[in-house]
């Protein structure tokens, strides 16, 4: 690790350490808060000593028409804003990032928006945004000469560490709640070779097992209390920025589970401000699921100074967290660029699923909070028709094909939970058709559908 460029800087006391010296569970000796990476060279450097945006901005778009491996990654192309590596020729990585930036017209339509668009990180290589930060974790684990990695997770972070740990030739422990993960990312974990323990708990108890266990064995956690994972999961900021031509857009809007990756993407923003490349951060709002919200909670009661943990419940099984690790940090980035913590309900979940469904992009449960988020913020007129805004989807549609299948067939929500809300859901809802094998059949099913 490249111990002379970084340092980790508490995030509750300001106790910085180097990179080696952090305990396996990645908290804080001091106070027991977490670390976030900071480039010491940044803050000492002055004037020439800075990195030349002009010149960073040209080389990281020339990497995309490069034919080097690195270059290719959407994470590495920006090294030179997270040099975590001795060398970056030991990074491992699946040409991560890089993910496109729709424009949502439908929606857009229906919320008398000109410019909203989806950041897909469901488009990533095992289809969240988990691989973000997961090429540069484990490439630190494969340095620092680990055999072992680790994580407890909803489903989407075991997907990205198997895939990418087998990639390294290492082997991968992964723990999830029982019967509470999505079968698209159960399969991914096999089929990537981890082994897979599944615990009679919840997200939150699976953690607390884990850090037990790195705490007695030499296995590199790679939840995401790990601050390197960070660093991955910020560079979505540097992609949203170029595609804007570094001009940021007005607003960005992230689902909130264990509350990384806000706090990544804030980071990210930040340090572009920081060192010049953009005039001014997006203001950055987060969403939690209505049963998954100890953040709105701690918003309406401390405005985000302390939070007290729940015990989580939704369908959005990613983001079924009640004692978010990353909470201090997401606040901070909420706070410092004017944002808003909010929840949405189960069904508002389910429409604006199916309504991005609907637009031919489509995505797991737990990314649809922020359409859904959205439609309250414009709807009380926290959002203006004129701001630019980017909802961040983090996992793709087949991750959680199930759901979608029960909200087309009409046995996803109860019936109190679609109540007042019958004419939209059924706009939306495609069921597949039982039909004879005919071509008369066929048209009748059709005719049927239309009229
Ligand atoms: N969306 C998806 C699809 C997720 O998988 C997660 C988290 C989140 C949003 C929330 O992101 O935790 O950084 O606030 N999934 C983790 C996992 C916890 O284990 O895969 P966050």
């Amino acid at each position: 690790m490249n111990d002379n460029l970084h340092q980790l800087r508490c995030f509750g006391c300001g106790e910085l350490i180097s990179g080696s010296d952090a305990r396996p569970d990645f908290r804080c000796a001091r106070c027991g808060d977490l670390f976030e990476v900071e480039y010491v060279g940044w803050s000492q450097r002055r004037g020439h000593d800075r990195p030349n945006p002009g010149a960073l901005k040209w080389l990281w778009r020339e990497r995309r028409s490069s034919l080097e491996t690195l270059d290719q990654s959407g994470v590495w192309r920006f090294r030179e804003l997270l040099p975590i590596l001795d060398s970056f020729g030991s990074a491992v990585t699946l040409r991560e990032g890089n993910t496109p930036l729709y424009p949502l017209i439908r929606a857009a339509k229906a919320l008398g928006m000109d410019q909203l668009f989806a950041k897909h990180q469901g488009m990533n290589p095992t289809g969240s945004f988990k691989d973000t930060g997961m090429t540069a974790a484990l490439s630190v684990a494969r340095e620092r000469g680990f055999e072992w990695v680790a994580c407890a997770s909803t489903g989407n972070t075991s997907a990205a560490m198997a895939a990418y740990a087998a990639r390294a030739g290492l082997r991968s422990l992964v723990l999830i709640p029982e019967g509470k993960i999505a079968w698209g990312k159960l399969s991914q974990a096999m089929d990537y070779g981890a082994v897979t323990c599944q615990l009679k708990t919840d997200f939150d108890g699976c953690v607390r097992v884990l850090t037990e266990i790195v705490r007695e064995a030499p296995i590199y956690l790679l939840n995401s209390v790990n601050p390197y994972r960070l660093e991955g999961q910020k560079t979505p900021a540097f992609e949203i920025a170029e595609a804007f031509d570094w001009a940021v857009p007005d607003h960005l809007i992230v689902p909130g589970g264990n509350l990384a990756n806000s706090s990544a993407l804030g980071k990210g923003f930040r340090e572009l401000h920081e060192l010049g490349l953009v005039a001014r951060m997006p203001r950055i709002s987060v969403i939690q699921a209505e049963g998954a919200n100890p953040l709105v909670r701690s918003f309406a009661t401390s405005k985000g100074a302390a939070m007290e943990p729940v015990e989580a419940h939704t369908r959005a099984t990613a983001i079924r967290i009640g004692n978010p690790a990353s909470w201090r940090k997401a606040a901070r980035v909420i706070q410092n660029t004017g944002g808003w913590c909010l929840d949405v309900t189960e069904t508002e979940i389910a429409i604006a699923k199916a309504e991005l469904g609907a637009e031919g992009l489509g995505c797991e449960p737990a990314s649809a909070v922020t359409l859904a988020g959205l439609k309250k913020l414009r709807a009380d007129g926290r959002v203006a028709a004129s701001e630019t805004v980017v909802l961040l989807l983090t996992g793709h549609t087949l991750k959680d094909a199930d759901y979608t299948i029960d909200f087309h067939r009409g046995t996803l929500l109860k019936e109190q939970e679609t109540a007042g809300h019958e004419a939209e859901i059924h706009a939306l809802r495609r069921n597949a058709i039982a039909v004879g094998a005919t071509p008369a059949a066929v048209l009748a099913a059709l005719k049927g559908s239309v009229g």
